[in-house]
C-alpha cells in the first residue's frame, strides 16, 4: 500500500509552462523566458547580500518589522498592513491555504496567470475560469461566474502572460459585486511597471475594504528573483492570519539584506523602469511591422502572436532557440500561436528582432 495525499487535489497540478526540450543546442546566452529583469539588482543590494553572507550563521527574526517599514517608506503605504514572504509565490500559497478547501471555488480569468489553478487544487478546491475578451480579464464574465461557493477571486493585475491590466474602476466594481465572505486577491507583481499616472494605486483599493488584498515582488523591477522576497498588503486581520501560517525565518538574511539596500536605491529603480517602458514600445512596434500580434504590455514583457500557420511561434522559438535566445511558449491552447518576450536591453531586443525578420522572410532594412 502506498501513502496517499489526504490533499487528492495535490495530484491534479500539472506544468503550467512549456519546459525548454533537449534540442541538443548549446544552453541559450540570453534568457528573455521568466520575465527576470535583464538590468540586474542594484549595486548596493549585491554588496549588502555579500555582507549578510558572512553572517549566515544566524537566522533572520522578525522580518516585518524590519523590512515593512522600509517597504512602506518607499511605496508611501501603512507599514502594519504588510507582511513578507519568501517570494509573493509564498504569500499567495498561504492565502489558498488560509481561504480555499473542500467545496468552495476560486474564480479566475481563464487565460489568467497559468500557476493560479495549482494554488487551488493543493487546497482541494474548485477552479472556476472565467471567459476572458482578447486575453484580458472580463469582469462581467467574473461576475457572472460568482457562485455560493466562491471564496477567492484571483487576478494577475497586471496579466501573466499577457500583459494586460484592469483599473481600479473596473477592479470596484468587480468588487462591489462580491460577496463579504470572498477574498479578491490582487496578484500586483508587475505594478511597477504600469505606466499611467492616472490611475488609482490598488493600495487605495485595499485600504478601502475588508475583503481585498494585493501581493507584490521584490523579483521583477528589483530584480531579485533569485533571493525570493514578495510581500502581501492587506486588512489587519488577514495580514494576522497570512503570518500565523508562515514558515519559520521565511526570508534569509542574505535575501533580507538585499531587498533593504534596493528599497535604498531609487535611481536604480527608476532607470529599470524607463529601460523597460521604452524597450516595450520599441520592441512591440518593431514586431508589429513583422506583422505580428502585439498585446498591448503594461509589464516587463511582450506576447507576441503568430497567426501565419506556416510561420508558427513553435517554428519561430526554435529559431530563436538556435541563435542563443530563450524566449517563453505555454501549454494551454489558447497560447499556441504566441511565445512571451522577456524586455531585455535595447540590444537584445535588437537581437530578437533580427532573428525573427530573418524567420519570417522580412526584408531587412
Ligand atoms: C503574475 C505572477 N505572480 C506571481 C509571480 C511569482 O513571483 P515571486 O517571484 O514573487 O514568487 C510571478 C512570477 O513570474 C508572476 O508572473
Amino acid at each position: 500500500m502506498t501513502v496517499e495525499p489526504a490533499h487528492p487535489g495535490v495530484r491534479k497540478i500539472k506544468a503550467y509552462m512549456t519546459e525548454a526540450e533537449d534540442d541538443g543546442l548549446p544552453a541559450p546566452d540570453l534568457l528573455l523566458n521568466s520575465n527576470e529583469s535583464v538590468f540586474g539588482p542594484s549595486p548596493q543590494a549585491i554588496a549588502a547580500a555579500r555582507d549578510a553572507a558572512a553572517k549566515m550563521e544566524r537566522y533572520s527574526e522578525n522580518v516585518d518589522a524590519i523590512l515593512a517599514p522600509e517597504i512602506a517608506a518607499f511605496f508611501g503605504l501603512d507599514a502594519s498592513k504588510i507582511t513578507v514572504g519568501n517570494g509573493s509565490d509564498d504569500l499567495l500559497a498561504r492565502l489558498a491555504r488560509i481561504y480555499l478547501g473542500p467545496g468552495t471555488e476560486m474564480l479566475r480569468s481563464e487565460n489568467g496567470y497559468p500557476k493560479a489553478p495549482n494554488y487551488a487544487f493543493a487546497n482541494d478546491a474548485e477552479v472556476h475560469s472565467a471567459p476572458d475578451q482578447g486575453f484580458r480579464p472580463s469582469v462581467p464574465h467574473l461576475i457572472d461566474g460568482i457562485t455560493d461557493r466562491t471564496r477567492m477571486i484571483y487576478l494577475a493585475n497586471p496579466e501573466n502572460p499577457a500583459g494586460t491590466y484592469l483599473g481600479s474602476d473596473e477592479l470596484q466594481a468587480l468588487h462591489a459585486a462580491m460577496p463579504a465572505n470572498a477574498l479578491l486577491v490582487l496578484d500586483s507583481a508587475y505594478d511597477e511597471y504600469i505606466d499611467d499616472p492616472g490611475r488609482t494605486p490598488i493600495n487605495a483599493l485595499v485600504d478601502g475594504a475588508r475583503n481585498i488584498v494585493m501581493t507584490r515582488t521584490f523579483s521583477k523591477i528589483f530584480g531579485l528573483a533569485g533571493a525570493r522576497v514578495g510581500w502581501l498588503y492587506g486588512p489587519d486581520e488577514i495580514v494576522a492570519d497570512v503570518r500565523r501560517v508562515a514558515t519559520t525565518f521565511p526570508l534569509s538574511g542574505v535575501s533580507l539584506a538585499a531587498a533593504r539596500a534596493a528599497l535604498t536605491d531609487r535611481d536604480h529603480f527608476n532607470m529599470v523602469y524607463e529601460a523597460n517602458r521604452d524597450g516595450r514600445a520599441w520592441l512591440s512596434e518593431q514586431l508589429s511591422a513583422l506583422g505580428l500580434e502585439i498585446v498591448p504590455s503594461q509589464t516587463n514583457f511582450v506576447l507576441a502572436g503568430f497567426a501565419d500557420p506556416d510561420k508558427s511561434a513553435e517554428a519561430a522559438d526554435r529559431h530563436l532557440r538556435a541563435a542563443g535566445i530563450a524566449v517563453r511558449r505555454f501549454p494551454s491552447p489558447a497560447f499556441r500561436n504566441y511565445l512571451r518576450i522577456t524586455l531585455g536591453r535595447r540590444a537584445e531586443l535588437a537581437r530578437v528582432v533580427d532573428v525573427l525578420k530573418a524567420f519570417l522572410g522580412a526584408v531587412s532594412n
